[in-house]
């Protein structure tokens, strides 16, 4: 496995964790987990080579020197599978006019909002940007966060999209974390483009779409479908765009109203549709068919004080995989505690124990296209993990604001 310099200074995970406890539901489902039996991680080759009951170590295994899980429960490494963690500036001004009583809608109109962050963003330099995001993207993996998704669509033209990318590829590089981009050109209307959507949406389509994927920095691509960002027309062209060049979509669908990008983002087989707050009957079917994952973004909810909580239950029965995200952005979610956004889906959104962590880790796996590699506890996979130290897999969403110092092994190394 290769090493970023950061990692590559780190003691190798390489060994026999023992013991550890496990979650069934964190672990792939041919792993023989015991209840409370001690459990076992074999990691080789930076590797997941054999998890299971201590009692069942096959004994190609037994040879591993023994490293220390202090009997603590371990779970995948943590997935963040939507973030616009590359920026300039903040916007806290934006907070008290909300408290004032502007919404979020008003602001963005008045030329705030997402914009505001354009022009904060399009004035940094690369490493400027690098600069502001590394902390806060060293604040999620502190919390055990293995794999993040970043964003663009603060730079809103080729440049400075190219930059925002760029960025989020060095991060990952920098740091040793599975990093996945979206481009998110179709994020907000640059002012230079007011009044002429068409073509501003031809130029992401044509222009900065083929030139960003033709330099790797696209993994999926993403839209922003809203009353205040873009109809449901120039959502598609985006989506046939991307799926011209191979690329997977997904969508900020539903947030402020139902524009019915739900049910589009799926039959484009969308990975994921986020937000999903207006989302009726029609998109959960399809995104049930299409397989497509319903990220839930509770720290967007409660800055904006919102009300409409998406439809868990119909989401629940319809068996449509529920993630849950940061959304960390300076807009509407200036959050960056994976374990607050569990807690808060538990508690604002209801969603149970289970669903939550499956949330934070398989589910949202699958809403970056990682679930052959990340969010589950199996064989074969990267050596990702994170060994809390607490007595039930409850405690994880359950404590508000407190970061619990964990045990994290990434990329195969001992990261903390
Ligand atoms: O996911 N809704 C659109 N995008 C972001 C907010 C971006 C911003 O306000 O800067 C979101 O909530
Ligand atoms: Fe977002």
């Amino acid at each position: 496995m290769q090493h970023s310099p950061a990692l590559a200074a780190l003691p190798s995970a390489d060994g026999c964790w023992q013991p550890v406890a496990l979650a069934p539901w964190l672990c792939a489902p041919d792993v023989p987990v015991g209840a409370g039996e001690p459990a076992c991680i074999a990691v080789e080759h930076g590797r997941i080579a054999w998890v299971g009951p201590r009692a069942a170590l096959p004994t190609a295994f037994a040879h591993l020197p023994r490293q220390r899980g202090e009997g603590r429960l371990a779970t995948p490494g943590l997935v963040d599978c939507h973030t616009h963690l590359v920026y300039g500036g903040e916007r806290s001004h934006e907070f008290a006019l909300r408290l004032a009583g502007a919404s979020y809608e008003e602001i963005a109109r008045a030329g705030g909002g997402i914009l505001a962050t354009v022009s904060a963003t399009r004035a940094a330099s690369e490493d400027e940007l690098l600069a502001q995001a590394l902390p806060r993207l060293q604040q999620l993996l502190a919390e055990g966060v293995c794999a993040i998704e970043i964003k663009s669509g603060y730079g809103l033209d080729l440049a400075h999209e190219r930059r925002q990318l760029r960025v989020a590829r060095q991060l990952g590089a920098h740091c040793g974390v599975t990093v996945r981009t979206s481009f998110l050109g179709a994020h907000a209307l640059p002012p230079e483009y007011a009044g002429r959507s068409q073509a501003y949406i031809d130029r992401v389509c044509n222009e900065m779409l083929p030139a960003l994927a033709a330099e790797g920095l696209v993994d999926a691509v993403d839209a922003y479908c809203e009353r205040i960002a873009f109809s449901l027309a120039e959502t598609e062209q985006v989506f046939l765009a991307a799926r011209h060049l191979g690329l997977p979509v997904k969508l900020h669908a539903e947030q402020l109203s139902n524009m019915e990008g739900a049910a589009l983002a799926a039959r484009h087989g969308a990975l994921s549709c986020d937000h999903i707050k207006h989302l009726f009957t029609q998109g959960i079917a399809a995104m049930r068919a299409a397989g497509t994952v319903a990220v839930l973004l509770p720290g967007a909810f409660h800055t904006l004080r919102d009300t409409q909580r998406p439809p868990i239950a119909a989401l629940r029965a319809a068996g449509v995989p529920m993630a849950v995200a940061t959304d960390h952005n300076p807009g509407t979610s200036p959050c960056l505690s994976l374990l607050l956004m569990a807690n808060m889906a538990c508690t604002l959104f209801g969603l149970t124990v289970p669903e939550a962590l499956a949330g934070i880790t398989r589910h949202a796996a699958r809403a970056l296209g990682l679930q052959h590699t990340h969010g589950l506890l199996a064989a074969g996979r990267p050596a990702d993990f994170v060994l809390w130290p607490v007595q039930h897999a409850a405690e994880l969403p359950y404590w508000l604001g407190h970061k619990p110092s964990c045990g994290i092994v990434r990329q195969g190394r001992i990261a903390a």
